[in-house]
């Protein structure tokens, strides 16, 4: 087999413009350069690990994903796009795996660290969301992907899931096949913030998000919040160019760097309003959303034929799943019944 890539999203949110720099748009590239056997999962089964009480806002969110993915040019004829819970084979390799994981290595995960330290689970946290790694692991390795497009957050997920390829190479056999992570190259993409400042992370939680599917007067209107720098109060002031978030998105979505330099240079001389500014951004984001919205509406309009995309995503990845589980029952000798 040629190069095998997966990646995938919670269906917490719909994607948002972070999301878009940091991975969707990486990831539609690499499906453009045919060189990949392509996988996108929707992970309801991990979005329900911090939101089982409310597993209708996860069945909406799968379609309000499907959506993005399509919008944003995630090609069915080129990707195959399933759905977690609608596939046993990740369930069965998980309980398998959890056996090479240790509590304290799960403890240690930052990134499990961080979102528990953020989600404050009243309850203490559950059992299910400690081991969401592990099931990620199944996620990357029914297909045998060998390359994961992620943003970076989610590097301790890749390293989780290499380690217990190694250990179950290792122990069982040479079956599993080691992935490794693809972070977007372009440095200032990586964490792109929420508008409310360049220290926070978009999230639906703290309301700061710009999402794809956002129309032209919510985009604009969110700009207009946008954190710019607390200290330039008149136009004719010197302004901080440094930690304005509106620098920032420039920085990452203009293309004509020239000119963000010269609206720089201008912004800290003094005599730039944040008003100009962030109506240059709003054509910025405009631009490229735009086609993105158009499309997505029109998917919109036929939830039924978006479903029959994902149904027939999930009987091929069942069908590849189904391949590898039997070599993972053969590699631990339950294959009782050959
Ligand atoms: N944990 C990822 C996120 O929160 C989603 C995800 C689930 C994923 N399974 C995956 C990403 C497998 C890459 C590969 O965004």
């Amino acid at each position: 087999m040629g190069n095998v890539l997966l990646t995938g999203d919670r269906p917490s949110g719909q994607l948002h413009l972070g999301h878009y720099v940091g991975s969707l748009k990486n990831r539609v590239e690499l499906q453009e350069t045919g060189k990949y056997r392509c996988f996108v999962l929707i992970a309801d089964v991990q979005a329900l690990t911090d939101n089982f009480k409310d597993p209708q806002k996860v069945r909406a969110n799968v379609l309000e994903v499907a959506l993005d993915y399509l919008a944003v040019g995630i090609d069915p004829a080129r990707t195959t796009v399933c759905i977690q819970s609608l596939m046993p084979a990740l369930s069965e390799l998980t309980v398998y795996y959890l056996n090479l994981v240790t509590l304290a290595r799960l403890q240690r995960n930052p990134t499990v660290k961080s979102e528990i330290r953020d989600k404050s689970f009243g309850a203490g946290v559950p059992a299910g969301f400690m081991v969401y790694p592990i099931s990620q692991a199944a996620d990357i390795t029914f297909c045998k992907a060998d390359t994961v497009p992620v943003g970076e957050d989610q590097l301790p997920m890749i390293e989780q899931a290499r380690e217990i390829v190694r250990d179950f190479n290792r122990i069982y056999g040479d079956v599993l096949v080691e992935p490794e992570p693809l972070v977007a190259t372009d440095e200032k993409s990586r964490r792109l913030p929420g508008i409310t400042g360049n220290d926070t992370k978009m999230s639906k939680s703290l309301n700061n998000g710009i999402y794809l599917a956002d129309d032209s007067d919510t985009l604009r209107a969110k700009i207009r919040q946008m954190y710019t720098d607390p200290g330039h109060l008149k136009v004719s002031d010197p302004g901080k160019v440094e930690g304005n978030t509106v620098f920032t998105y420039l920085d990452v979505f203009a293309e004509d760097a020239g000119h963000v330099a010269g609206l720089k240079e201008h912004y800290e001389r003094g005599g730039l309003g944040d008003v100009k500014v962030k109506e240059y951004l709003f054509e910025v984001l405009d631009a490229l959303l735009a086609p993105i919205r158009e499309r997505r509406a029109e998917y919109a309009k036929d939830p039924g034929a978006v479903l029959a995309v994902l149904k027939e995503g999930t009987g091929l990845a069942n069908e590849v799943a189904a391949e590898t589980l039997k070599e993972v029952r053969k590699a631990m000798h339950i294959d009782y019944f050959g």
